[in-house]
């Protein structure tokens, strides 16, 4: 039987040991806000037009969003419950509550339940722009009235709204590098910092608390501790390996909207016959083919799917874990029913979409999604 189809590859091109070699031995800085990193940021900056520091998750970012916005023991924060476990945490650690709402069937944040949600508590509300694609951002800003806005950006490089980049709408947004996303540095991340009040304290807590970046750009004549701080710069190795990706990066996507029309044409119309959901970019959203996704039926359905897909070599994996049903969450939530999000980590299937995926495994997968479906009903 031929070698089974994962779920995700990291990108490879072939030209990243030449950089990190550079790294290593031209430039000779492998620790953060080395040449690789700030060719790094200059160029997210000019794809998204907006302030960017280069860190090293997004989770991270998330945290220092939580941070510089002071959220404290006693204050609320808005999340969805169908996200992964940071879009909260980040906010939890600084003692805040999470108030979970529900998302539409394609993963995107509820702005009725966010309106339903919203007290004199609510200190942030976190949008998570699920499969780089996002809700109506301009009424969810406007329901958010003074309240900050923060985006999980993690899945949406290249994404936008209306023509404008995800992550640029809020206070703040959070793009993630980490191996699974449509451009990595194995682990690494990004804050966008879209109101300018922020961006001095970004980064002094990207930076231990110092004002480090400001003593080498020769702002300030002494190096020192202003602020509260971790150390979230993103190493210069990383920052090599993502800059061959930033460089390559419509090459990379072309090659992810191949594979995305691809499934598109192959399956939407057999899902469609069935009542299977094909997770979808909204209205205005130009996506990014992050991930193809169906919602199939039941519980049941699903995992009949998964199987017959893993006995054909496709690892076909489902996520997220509702939030508000885990053993952290069930301990923080307040009872309410989210039976979109309830749908959705039940039905919820995902499949191989990575630069690297071959078209012989792309119809592998195909055909063996196809042979489900043709039978599923
Ligand atoms: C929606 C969302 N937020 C945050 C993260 C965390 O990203 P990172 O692994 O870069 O910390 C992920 C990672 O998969 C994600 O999907």
């Amino acid at each position: 039987m031929s070698a089974s189809i994962p779920f995700n590859k990291p990108v490879h091109l072939g030209t990243e040991l030449d950089a990190i070699a550079q790294a290593i031995h031209v430039s000779a800085h492998t620790a953060g806000g080395g040449p690789f990193g700030k060719k790094c940021e200059e160029r997210l900056e000019g794809l998204l037009k907006a302030r960017t520091l280069l860190v090293t998750s997004c989770t991270h970012a998330l945290e220092m969003a939580g941070m510089l916005l002071g959220l404290k023991p006693g204050d609320e924060f808005i999340v969805p419950s169908f996200t992964f476990v940071s879009t909260a945490n980040a906010f939890l650690l600084r003692g805040a509550k999470p108030v979970f709402v529900d998302c539409d069937l394609d993963g995107n944040i509820d702005l009725a339940d966010v309106q339903r949600s919203i007290t004199p508590r609510t200190k942030a509300i976190v949008a998570v722009h699920y499969a780089g694609s996002s809700c109506d951002m301009r009424r969810l800003l406007e329901l958010a009235g003074q309240i900050p806005v923060v985006e999980d950006a993690a899945q949406s490089i290249t994404a936008t709204f209306d023509g404008k980049p995800l992550g640029t709408f809020g206070a703040m947004g959070a793009l993630s590098f980490h191996e699974t996303k449509n451009i990595g540095s194995g682990e690494g991340g990004a804050l966008i910092v879209n109101d300018p009040r922020f961006v001095e304290r970004a980064e002094y807590i990207r930076d231990k608390g110092t004002n480090r970046r400001r003593f080498l750009n020769g702002l300030v004549d002494k190096y020192t501790w202003v602020d509260e701080g971790s150390s979230y710069v993103l190493s210069d190795l990383n920052a090599a390996y993502l800059w061959t990706q930033l460089v390559a990066l419509e090459q990379i996507q072309a090659r992810r909207r191949a594979i995305y029309e691809r499934y598109e044409a192959e399956l939407g119309p057999l899902a469609a016959k069935l009542g299977v959901h094909v997770v979808s970019p909204s209205p205005h959203v130009k996506g990014n083919q992050h991930l193809f996704a169906l919602v199939m039926n039941s519980l049941e359905q699903r995992s009949r799917f998964i199987t017959h897909m893993k006995d054909r070599g496709v690892m076909t994996p489902f996520h997220y874990v509702a939030l508000h049903k885990s053993p952290m969450g069930a301990k923080l939530h307040d009872g309410r029913a989210l039976p979109v999000t309830e749908r959705l980590s039940d039905g919820l299937v995902r499949f191989p979409l990575f630069y690297n995926l071959t078209d012989a495994d792309l119809e592998r997968v195909i055909a063996a999604a196809q042979e489900f479906l043709h039978g599923a009903a």
